[in-house]
């Protein structure tokens, strides 16, 4: 049993609150986890602001990565001092969509009940209440308890930052172009919305290959990342959207692009995604929007052009496999994912972080935690 500081959300629309827990000591099947880096995702402002429900209290954050430091029961104590991504869909590895060897849709992941297997928490508050963990990793935390599936050793001389992204943001972009779209060498490639995860497909779609990459976006400063890192052309998007679908096809060229990624989560956006589409074409929907949103396309020509509309959850990460392959990939020099990082910060400054995230002022916020633990 040890204290660790947690950002801690009571209730969806309420700010969260820096408050210090009591973490019990890993059960069977479980490892406790220093955190060193955690990255402040678009999903977790979902949460903040209660556009997803979720039961409170519940410890934030769902992108990070640390230091093993105690493992339980059935798990080797060699793990103990590696450096670990934490994936946030520890797979159950039993379930039909697990054995499918689809892992990114596990119908009984712990992540389900923001728990450990076993439905309980190893965070309490002083008095004894139990406090979930988001998704079952609440990164949000100086240290954490963690299902071992959901603790992803990573290669030596990957930055912490970059780490804490693999767990989210990079895998969800990179793989949304790389796996669930299998995007071929020479398609034409746009990305509406330039956050952690678009410009993760941007990442994504340089892999690929891709023979032009539009990077649309609302801010100019994310379109000017974009471009750094492999974008060919860009949409400044007018605040009503007015010229996104022209802007696209003619950047595109052929009537339009191969593949559309839409990476925010709006109605109007991802009507943009689908209508931008030559016949042949294939929208990938990256971005979550609220719940009971609906978004709408025109079927006739939809259907008539033979276009697709894929939706891609965690860019169908397989973490065991594809996070070290992700982590090599930047230690080859091409995936340089610590270009995302546009602010390093302290977990008393997760408000200002999600007010900057709204605003869309941020590429990725990643919150340092001290060495000491503290
Ligand atoms: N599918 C998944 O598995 C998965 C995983 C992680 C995150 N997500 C979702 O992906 C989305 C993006 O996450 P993020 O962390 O990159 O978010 P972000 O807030 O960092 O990025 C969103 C970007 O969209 C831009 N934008 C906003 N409105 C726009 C508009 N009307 N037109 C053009 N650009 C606009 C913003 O300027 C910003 O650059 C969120 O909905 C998040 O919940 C999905
Ligand atoms: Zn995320
Ligand atoms: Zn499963």
């Amino acid at each position: 049993m040890r204290e660790i500081s947690a950002a801690v959300l009571i209730e969806g629309g309420r700010s969260t609150v820096l408050e210090t827990l009591l973490l019990d000591d890993p059960g069977p099947g479980e490892v406790l986890v220093r955190m060193t880096a955690a990255g402040v995702c678009h999903s977790d402002l979902h949460v903040r602001d209660g556009h997803w429900e979720r039961p409170g209290p519940i410890v934030m954050g769902h992108e990070g990565a640390g230091i093993i430091e105690q493992v339980g029961a059935g798990i080797d104590r060699a793990a103990i001092g590696r450096q670990v991504a934490l994936t946030w869909y520890a797979p159950c590895l039993r379930c039909r969509n697990c054995q499918l060897g689809r892992q990114w849709i596990c119908t009984a992941s712990p992540a389900l009940g923001h728990a450990m297997a076993d439905g309980t928490t190893r965070t309490t508050r002083p008095d004894g209440t139990p406090v979930l963990t988001y998704l079952s990793i609440g990164t949000m935390a100086t240290a954490q308890v963690v299902p071992a599936a959901a603790a992803i050793p990573m290669p030596d001389g990957i930055p912490d930052g970059v780490a804490a992204l693999i767990g989210c943001g990079v895998s969800t972009g990179v793989g949304a172009v790389l796996k669930t779209a299998d995007v071929p060498a020479g398609a034409t490639v746009a990305v509406i919305g330039l956050g952690g995860v678009g410009l993760s497909c941007v990442m994504g779609a340089v892999i690929a290959g891709a023979s032009r990459i539009i990077a649309v976006d609302v801010n100019r400063d994310k379109i000017e990342l974009a471009g750094q890192l492999g974008a060919t052309h860009w949409v400044h998007a007018a605040a009503d959207g007015a010229n996104v679908v022209d802007g696209i096809r003619t950047a595109a060229g052929n009537g339009g692009p191969d593949y559309v990624f839409e990476a925010i989560g709006l109605p109007q956006t991802i009507g943009q995604a689908i209508a931008a589409l030559p016949p042949g074409g294939t929208a990938g929907l990256v971005g979550l929007t609220k719940y009971g949103e609906m978004a709408t396309f025109e079927p006739f020509p939809f259907v008539d052009g033979g276009r697709r509309i894929i939706g891609s959850n965690y860019g169908s990460a397989v973490a065991g496999i594809d996070f070290p392959r992700y982590a090599g990939m930047f230690l080859q020099g091409r995936l340089p994912a610590d270009r995302l990082i546009d602010r390093t910060i302290g977990l008393e400054d997760l408000e200002d972080a999600f007010d900057r995230l709204r605003e869309g002022r941020a590429a990725r916020q990643v919150i340092a935690f001290d060495p000491t633990g503290s």
